[in-house]
């Protein structure tokens, strides 16, 4: 019954080729359970966790809530988020941090990247588990959306794991730790099924020690490995998924692309697409984004602004993994209810903030 361990690293071992990352622990456990729990493991209450925003918001949730870790939202600064320039503002973010007497512990990366869908090119990984190395961090990659990757444009940046990189002299392998997690990719957040992949021997027997409270269910553990032994079933699932995926992309793209509404793009991952739709602000006041929320709502339209921490307000995350017809239906209101807007303000310009 609980074999999902070893079945999960064996398929593990199929997709990385590295030899260096055969030797690793698979824990499973929820997901979220995992963030709490290595916080819990690398840091001390009051120390600090290094995040670029906009970022999926329940990170804040996961690793501040018990384990009191403080979350340092780190601005981009007019830098481009996905280039391996971007360290200088991880740089000055943690300079500010130490400055103000807190001890910087991790930085922890999304990637696919929740609320953009875009993935880190390899340089700035690399760039980014330098600057980590250097400066003594942990790195925490969450990879939930792995396999739920797709073709869109010639120019996007295609997913590549960081269990995938040659670490030699660029970081201690033993500070790069990997969350996955099977309710993404397969559709089964219920089974509350997630694996911490690190070559850390303390943090594995922290790990250990603290597991039983974590443990999922025997019949998760079973559905998961039924799942994952059957490879047939595997590749047939990831591929419809990816189809709808780039199919859903599409659609949503060029209908945001002749409404004229600015987003991320170069998305190749994940459910989402990071949209502009600061045209519908209400004034500058810190109810604002409650307001444009509004306007969604009276359209039937759920969107969550400021959720994800943008660092410009008025940009909300569209999910684009939905039934096609409701998808199409509800960026059709979306515009409908943006254009009203840009109607009546016709000064308004969107902001720009690139990839
Ligand atoms: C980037 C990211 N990490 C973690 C999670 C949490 O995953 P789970 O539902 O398996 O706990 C989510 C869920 O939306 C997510 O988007």
């Amino acid at each position: 019954m609980h074999h999902l361990p070893l079945t999960a690293a064996a398929q593990l071992a199929e997709v990385v080729s590295e030899k260096q990352w055969l030797h690793i622990a698979l824990c499973q456990w929820c997901h979220c359970n995992l963030f709490d729990a290595l916080s819990f493991a690398l840091a001390d209450e009051d120390e600090g966790l290094l995040l670029m925003r906009p970022v999926y918001g329940k990170f804040e949730n996961d690793f501040s809530i018990q384990s009191r870790l403080k979350m340092l939202y780190v601005e981009s600064e007019g830098r481009k988020f996905f280039a391996p320039d971007i360290v200088k503002s991880y740089e000055s973010r943690l300079a500010e941090a130490e400055a103000e007497g807190v001890n910087v512990k991790a930085l922890l990366l999304c990637n696919p990247h929740n609320p953009s869908g875009l993935c880190y090119p390899v340089d700035t990984l690399l760039a980014i588990l330098r600057f980590c190395s250097s400066h003594g961090l942990h790195v925490i990659s969450d990879e939930i959306y792995a396999l739920s990757t797709f073709p869109t444009t010639r120019t996007a940046v295609t997913f590549k794991s960081v269990l995938s990189l040659d670490l030699a002299g660029v970081i201690d392998p033993g500070s790069v730790h990997v969350l996955y997690g099977m309710s993404k990719d397969f559709g089964v957040p219920g089974l509350h099924l997630g694996s911490l992949i690190t070559r850390n021997e303390q943090l594995q027997s922290a790990f250990e020690d603290i597991g039983l409270i974590h443990t999922p269910s025997g019949l998760s553990y079973h559905v998961g490995s039924l799942i994952l032994e059957d490879s047939k079933f595997v590749e047939n699932v990831i591929g419809l998924s990816r189809q709808k995926l780039s199919e859903n992309y599409a659609l949503v793209t060029r209908m945001l692309d002749e409404a004229g509404i600015e987003y991320w793009r170069g998305g190749s991952a994940g459910f989402f697409l990071w949209v502009n739709v600061s045209a519908l602000l209400d004034g500058d006041g810190s109810d604002a984004e409650e307001k444009m929320g509004e306007k969604f709502r009276a359209q039937g339209l759920w969107l969550n602004p400021g959720v994800e921490r943008g660092e410009h307000r008025g940009w909300v995350r569209v999910i684009i993994s939905h039934d096609k017809v409701k998808l199409e239906e509800g960026i059709r209101r979306l515009i409908k209810t943006w254009k009203t807007v840009q109607h009546q303000n016709p000064c308004i310009e969107s902001s720009v903030l690139p990839p």
